[in-house]
């Protein structure tokens, strides 16, 4: 057993201390192989004495030689790319790929437009989510329900306490039933949700020759491109180019998948006169109105993207911590150097080694130079001298 001086340190460079650990040989761990010999040890002292009162071999876990003759196998890997091949060929014959989709089925695909809450510090532009309700209430509400908003979701974030429920108490709710057993008409409270435009489905679709006018208030999450998509399919309403034929009741946008879509263009320069005096052209009425209906869809938006900063940076710090305790822990393995003191006998062998291979190496030279020189022979009379 030999002793080594192991050094470490953490962090300053000032703190440097020794510390004297143990070196074990493993008595399995001198494996004579063919033509060479590999020496193999373990060297944590605790894990190592434990291993060797177990009489356990640890050649694998420290012997820098591989076993030799081994062929790795070729089954899973082979099995793993059938499974990969196949998987990836199964996706494709069930979700597309191989299918005769054109741009025109798909609708053309919307830009990407710089919302003022993409970011990820960035919330809703709140006036904006003001003027979208006008928008909102003001035209896109005769076709359109919004289930999932009450009057009282707009507190505080669109419209005042005050505000809200004026606007809840312009409509009129069935409620009930009285004592009598009757239902009852009453204006509406802030916690009613808002009135839908058609008592029922089959109404909405007999309004509007047939089309039903989807629910809006997740229509930006249920609609790929989001409020890209509505943004352009609301200004998007265009002649239809040559050879296209449009259908009665139907109107050319590019945008809708198809590229007919029952809804007329209904957002025009001045429709609406909003109260803060922004001119309501068509594209910032249709910029409000999605981002109404954006926050509609993701009302926990500004909630959401404020705790997102505070859990990163609370993460951040963490994890920090964690490096830097990690560094202690790992600070006795990590900086300490292993010297290997062979026992005498091997080292006698190896000296011996040595020079039986300096000594051949000697004659090959010798010999190579006197066969140059024209003295052939000389060479084994010079090797037999010196080896006297
Ligand atoms: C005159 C009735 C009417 C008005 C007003 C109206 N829509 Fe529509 N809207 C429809 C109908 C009908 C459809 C169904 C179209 C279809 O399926 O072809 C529709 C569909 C939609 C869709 C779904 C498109 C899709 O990809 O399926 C969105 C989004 C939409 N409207 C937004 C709006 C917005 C925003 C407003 C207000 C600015 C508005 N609509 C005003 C009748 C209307």
């Amino acid at each position: 057993m030999s002793s080594t001086t192991i050094c470490y340190h953490i962090l300053s460079p000032k703190r440097i201390r020794p510390i004297n650990f143990d070196l074990v040989l493993h008595p399995d761990s001198i494996t004579p192989r063919k033509g060479r010999t590999s020496v193999s040890f373990t060297m944590f002292s605790r894990f190592a004495r434990q291993t060797a009162q177990k009489g356990q071999s640890f050649k694998r876990f420290a012997s820098s030689s591989t076993t030799a003759g081994a062929k790795p196998s070729l089954v899973t890997p082979i099995l793993a790319t059938t499974v990969a091949l196949g998987s990836a060929l199964a996706y494709t014959a069930t979700y597309g790929g191989l299918s005769a989709n054109s741009p025109a089925e798909n609708g053309l695909h919307p830009a990407a437009y710089p919302w003022s809450h993409n970011g990820m510090l960035q919330g809703f532009d709140h006036s904006s989510i003001r003027r979208g309700y006008q928008v909102y209430r003001e035209v896109c509400a005769a076709c359109h329900s919004l289930d999932r908003i009450a009057w009282r979701n707009l507190v505080g974030v669109s419209h005042t306490t005050t505000e809200a429920k004026a606007m809840a108490e312009e409509h009129e709710y069935t409620d009930g039933p009285d004592d009598n057993g009757d239902m009852f008409e009453r204006p509406g409270k802030l916690a009613d949700y808002m009135p839908r435009p058609y008592p029922n489905d089959e109404a909405a679709r007999a309004g509007n020759q047939g089309a039903l006018p989807p629910d809006l208030s997740l229509m930006v999450k249920a609609r790929h491109g989001g409020a890209d998509y509505i943004f352009a399919l609301l200004t998007g309403y265009c002649d239809p180019p040559a050879g296209v034929q449009v259908p009665e009741g139907m109107n050319y946008n590019p945008y809708f998948p198809g590229g007919q879509i029952a809804m007329a263009r209904v957002l025009y320069d001045g429709l609406v006169e909003y109260d803060d005096g922004t001119p309501a052209t068509t594209s910032q009425m249709a910029k409000d109105v999605v981002t109404f209906l954006n926050w509609a869809a993701e009302p926990e938006l500004d909630q959401r993207k404020k705790m997102g900063m505070q859990v990163l940076v609370i993460l951040t710090g963490l994890w920090a911590l964690s490096v830097w305790k990690k560094r202690f822990v790992w600070s006795t393995l990590k900086t300490r150097k292993i010297a290997y003191i062979p026992p005498k006998e091997v080292r006698a062998e190896f000296k011996e080694v040595d020079q039986r291979m300096k000594m051949k190496e000697r004659r090959l030279h010798l010999s190579e130079n006197c066969t140059k020189n024209g003295r052939e022979g000389e060479g084994e009379v010079m090797i037999s001298h010196l080896c006297k």
